[in-house]
């Protein structure tokens, strides 16, 4: 059994260069299949979910090859275009091929992406948006059968702003007859890194970042290279690390901009901040201070993907916090293991009550999912002692190389299998 050993209680020290976003790098990968030829992508996070992402391509037809940090896809020929069920099911984000599938091919079949820890995860915004652009889905047994003969651009209105309904929309539309006004469209700086991909290959998609996109399909799209933004919730991550640890790190190509709302918490917290063309350093002598009260929301609010992070911070901050999770139904099961390193939190409905400790202690601990890992990371850092945290390959999900990003940061740590 693979598992991470970190000895923590020591402050943070050094620089790490913050990777590429893997949810700019995932939606990237689905429109890629938009275009009959190559495209060059850099930047490109290297971890499972890219790795799956790729193997899907691969399997539609998809020549992939990675020539020094650059990754080169030519999607001249397409095959296939069902996405295999050992990947459906692993990678719920394989539900983004749909709009670049029914754009490219006019027919797709995908399995159902399974709940995870964190919530049922339905895609009923996804399909009833699809439908509006012309696509019809039959559930089938090998999955999710969708047909699209021709794509009509439409207006198109989210009940919620799903980042990934909203990519759907925004990827089907692009080579659709006509154009789509999306109202109610996620706002995520992922999205806006999409939607600058597109116009970067022939697309054309505005209002990017706005509630409200306007995309006028073309016939074709035309070779690109690109290089993807860095990952926001992998710098927030080392951000907050920095908090509970102490210490002083530099985190180079920090994306300073889609971390306002991550900043304005860490200065309530007390830690000091000061970013320069390289990025951002961040240091924090003695404990945290808490927070009064945090609700996570779509952007730019607080970052769902750091709520479990931040839980793991305060826990050692000094005082009482609380943290609100609005956007999944069922991202605390992180708690029980804080909990488990002496942390004394409370869950009440969608409120973490978080009554800070003087330390956490070190113990073996198990990974549930991605961001629910970093948080055990986080904590093993901060804490006494010596931590094991089982189910690694959760955080290689998200985190390219976390032991190398730690080991920079001057954090014990070993990779070690049992
Ligand atoms: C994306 O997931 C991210 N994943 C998530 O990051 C992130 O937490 C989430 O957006 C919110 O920011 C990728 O980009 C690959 P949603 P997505 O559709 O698109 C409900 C990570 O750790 N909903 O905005 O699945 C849904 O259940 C991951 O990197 C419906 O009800 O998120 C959830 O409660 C975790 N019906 C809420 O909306 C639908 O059809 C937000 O989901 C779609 C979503």
């Amino acid at each position: 059994m693979e598992y991470l050993e970190i000895k923590g209680g020591n402050p943070l020290k050094g620089e790490v260069r913050i990777q590429g976003s893997k949810n700019a790098a995932l939606p990237i990968l689905s429109a890629v299949i938009l275009h009959r030829g190559t495209t060059v992508l850099r930047n490109c996070p290297k971890i499972i979910d890219v790795v799956y992402m790729l193997e899907i391509l691969k399997d539609f037809g998809c020549r992939v090859s990675w020539e020094k940090e650059e990754l080169v896809i030519d999607a001249s020929k397409l095959l296939d275009c069902q996405v295999a069920e050992c990947y459906g099911r692993q990678m719920r984000s394989s539900i983004m091929l749909l709009g670049s599938l029914l754009g490219r091919m006019k027919e797709a079949c995908v399995s159902y992406p399974g709940g995870c820890v964190i919530g049922a995860r339905p895609i009923d915004l996804h399909l009833a948006a699809l439908e509006r652009l012309g696509a019809v889905f039959t559930e089938e047994p090998a999955g999710l059968k969708a047909v699209c003969r021709q794509p009509v651009g439409a207006a198109v209105s989210l009940p919620f702003p799903s980042v990934g309904a909203t990519e759907n929309v925004i990827l089907l539309a692009s080579l659709a007859e006509g154009t789509t006004i999306l109202e109610n469209a996620a706002r995520e700086p992922e999205i806006v890194e999409l939607c600058r991909f597109l116009n970067c290959m022939g697309g054309s998609v505005r209002g990017a970042g706005t509630s409200r996109l306007v995309i006028t399909g073309v016939k074709e799209l035309h070779d690109t290279e690109f290089t993807i933004m860095p990952d926001r919730i992998v710098a927030g991550t080392y951000m907050l690390m920095t908090a509970a640890a102490g210490g002083e790190v530099l985190l180079r190509d920090a994306p300073l901009e889609q971390l306002e709302c991550v900043r304005r918490v860490l200065e309530q917290m007390g830690v000091k901040q000061e970013h320069g063309e390289h990025g951002i350093r961040i240091s924090c002598g003695g404990r945290p201070r808490c927070i009064e009260e945090l609700s996570t929301s779509p952007y730019p609010g607080f970052p769902t993907d750091l709520q479990s992070p931040l839980l793991a911070a305060l826990s050692a901050a000094r005082g009482s916090s609380c943290v609100r999770e609005t956007i999944f139904e069922a991202r605390f099961k992180i708690v029980e293991e804080l909990c488990r390193m002496g942390a004394d939190i409370r869950i009440e409905g969608e409120k973490a009550v978080i009554q800070g400790v003087p330390r956490l202690y070190g113990t073996d601990l198990t990974a549930r999912e991605l961001r629910g890992g970093a948080a055990l990371v986080l904590a093993a850092a901060a804490a006494e002692g010596t931590s094991r945290i089982y189910q690694y390959h959760y955080i290689a999900r998200g985190y390219e190389n976390i032991i190398r990003d730690l080991q920079s940061l001057g954090v014990v740590v070993r990779y070690l299998r049992s």
